[in-house]
């Protein structure tokens, strides 16, 4: 599903920041995997360009067979909205959208229609148990509820590969735990590929595999 090779991202500004040195891994179709490190050593860095939403300086980051930095800024788009969900730490929800519109909107995005991009959205938020809650405002809901719109909103176009940058980062740990839960089941359910940063050891032994960064290298790998 991912292959990167001898990847590296600097930022260039005031100071030149080196946030990945070097990075080749394979994770293939399938694999429920943690990325762990401690702050600044390049885990979302690393999560945003498998996502396609930012490129590397040098290397080559190969996703469902597509090479992203050399593909132009509109086909990655595409390919982020065929093939990428993602999950950030804030929920990411639009305030003024009720938890329904908020699901269905990467459909309207796809140019589904309405009524179906509705009952699609209706599956998904009962898929993550939150159906009576289709017409609540983002600030009527919990933070985990919020969280669970936000995976209702990235499971609801069927993309392969699903990216989490510390999905429960803002919950509590009873919170978080449902929403770790709720995403091996997820993994277990469908043929999804999930990559999910995260500080929390309880959310990495999860996981069947954790690459652990430091510094922008990959300083662990380990499965099972
Ligand atoms: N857009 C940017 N411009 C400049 N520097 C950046 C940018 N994004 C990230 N960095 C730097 O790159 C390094 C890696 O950042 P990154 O966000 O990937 O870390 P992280 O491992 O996700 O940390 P955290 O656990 O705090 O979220 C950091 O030193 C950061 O300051
Ligand atoms: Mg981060």
């Amino acid at each position: 599903m991912i292959e990167l090779r001898d990847v590296t991202k600097t930022f260039a500004g005031k100071a030149c920041v080196t946030a990945l040195s070097g990075i080749t891994l394979t994770i293939r179709d399938g694999e429920l995997v943690a990325v762990m490190g401690p702050s600044g050593s390049g885990k979302s860095t690393l999560l945003n360009l498998m996502g396609g939403l930012d490129v590397p300086t040098t290397g080559s980051v190969i996703v469902a067979g597509k090479d992203l930095a050399k593909e132009s800024e509109k086909n990655r788009s595409l390919f982020r909205r065929s093939t990428v969900s993602y999950i950030f730490q804030a929920y990411h929800l639009m305030p003024t959208l009720t938890a329904s519109r908020n699901v269905a909107l990467p459909l309207h995005l796809a140019g589904v229609f309405r009524r179906e991009a509705e009952e699609m959205a209706a599956a998904a938020l009962r898929s993550v148990g939150l159906a009576e809650r289709a017409g609540h405002l983002p600030d009527e809901l919990s933070g985990g509820e919020r969280q669970r719109v936000a995976i209702a909103r990235a499971l609801v176009t069927g993309a392969p590969l699903l990216l989490a940058d510390e999905p429960t980062g803002n919950l509590d740990s009873a919170r978080g735990k449902e929403i770790l839960d709720l995403l091996v089941s997820i993994h277990r359910e469908r043929d999804v590929t999930i990559v999910m940063v995260t500080h929390d050891p309880d959310a990495a032994s999860i996981c069947e595999r954790r690459i652990e960064l430091r510094d922008g290298r990959v300083e662990g790998d380990t499965r099972g």
